[in-house]
């Protein structure tokens, strides 16, 4: 059995209860609420989202919370709730700084907006959305860094993280700052071993890795024999088969499914359990 190959995803880091499922909000513009409010009614406990207007409505995730707060027994401290800083190159023109300023204050009015869009006045965890560049990082990540220690520091945030990072990048991150990562969020390909490398990396570094495309970016693996045999043997759909099969590789997966269906599928897709040896499969289809 590979060596990553262990139990779900962690459940506790740093004290802070983390849900080996979350729900992203990404693309979903006016439904944004609605499927929120859904998600949550359903059974989802962990928010993703980004103070990203081009990818992200951050304000209609908030408006949903305040609807389920009102509505259901639901509180704020019994959830989850992520968001993001985004550099301006992947912003458009709704930007939740001032361009002008430093990256320290970007980072600070970007993260204050945040938790006004969000009602709220702290947050589970805050990623840096992407690195600076291809390779390495830059005098810009370690400043945004710092500026997000200051955060955390101050008991805004409770786990620090990264997104859309190298192997290489996160060693560096770890052995540059002070508070080191807790979370990395990464699109997945089967075809790199499920993201091999930084999986690894996060696990020797007690970090949760949250994988997200695990479905879209993963067509192939649909027409795999071996694959199909494990979808017939569970009576599992294609994609609990996918997401129970990386949560028992040790991520936290991602859905952004808009389908009421999809959404109760994604939460049980370990109702029949996967074996040992069908997870090693997966893990090593394509590589
Ligand atoms: N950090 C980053 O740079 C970054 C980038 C991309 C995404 N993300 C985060 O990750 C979240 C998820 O994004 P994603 O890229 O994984 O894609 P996604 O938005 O989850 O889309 C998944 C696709 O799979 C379908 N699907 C979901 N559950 C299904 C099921 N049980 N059976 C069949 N089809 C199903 C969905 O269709 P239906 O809607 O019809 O179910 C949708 O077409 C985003 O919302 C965002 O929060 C982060």
């Amino acid at each position: 059995m590979s060596q990553l190959n262990t139990a779900r995803a962690s459940r506790e880091i740093n004290g802070v209860r983390v849900p080996c499922f979350i729900y992203g909000t990404a693309w979903k513009e006016e439904a944004t609420q609605g499927l929120v409010e859904n998600a949550l009614k359903l059974g989802f406990t962990g928010i993703d989202t980004a103070n990203q207007r081009k990818h992200y409505f951050e304000l209609g995730v908030g408006h949903g919370l305040q609807k389920i707060y009102q509505q259901e027994k639901i509180s704020r401290e019994q959830l989850f709730l992520q968001s993001k800083f985004t550099y301006q190159r992947g912003q458009d023109d709704r930007l939740p700084y001032d361009p002008s300023a430093s990256l320290t204050e970007q980072v600070l009015q970007s993260f204050q907006s945040s938790l006004e869009h969000l009602g709220t006045d702290y947050l589970d965890a805050y990623l840096l959305h992407g690195p600076s560049q291809r390779e390495g990082l830059s005098e810009d990540d370690l400043e945004v860094w710092t500026a997000m220690e200051g955060l955390y520091r101050d008991g805004h945030i409770k786990l620090l993280g990264v997104s859309n990072f190298s192997a290489r990048q996160l060693e560096g991150l770890t052995l540059h700052t002070d508070i080191r990562p807790r979370i990395v969020q990464n699109r997945c390909f089967a075809s790199m071993g499920w993201d091999r490398e930084v999986r690894a990396a996060c696990q020797h570094h007690d970090i949760i890795y949250q994988g997200f495309s695990l479905l879209t970016a993963n067509h192939a693996i649909l027409g795999h024999p071996q694959f199909q045999a494990i979808v017939s043997r569970t009576g599992l759909t294609a994609a609990q088969v996918i997401f129970q099969a990386c949560q028992r590789m040790g991520m936290l997966t991602l859905t952004g499914t808009t389908q009421s269906d999809h959404m109760n599928q994604d939460l049980h897709c370990d109702k029949v359990a996967l074996t040992d040896e069908e997870v090693n499969a997966i893990e090593n289809m394509f590589i």
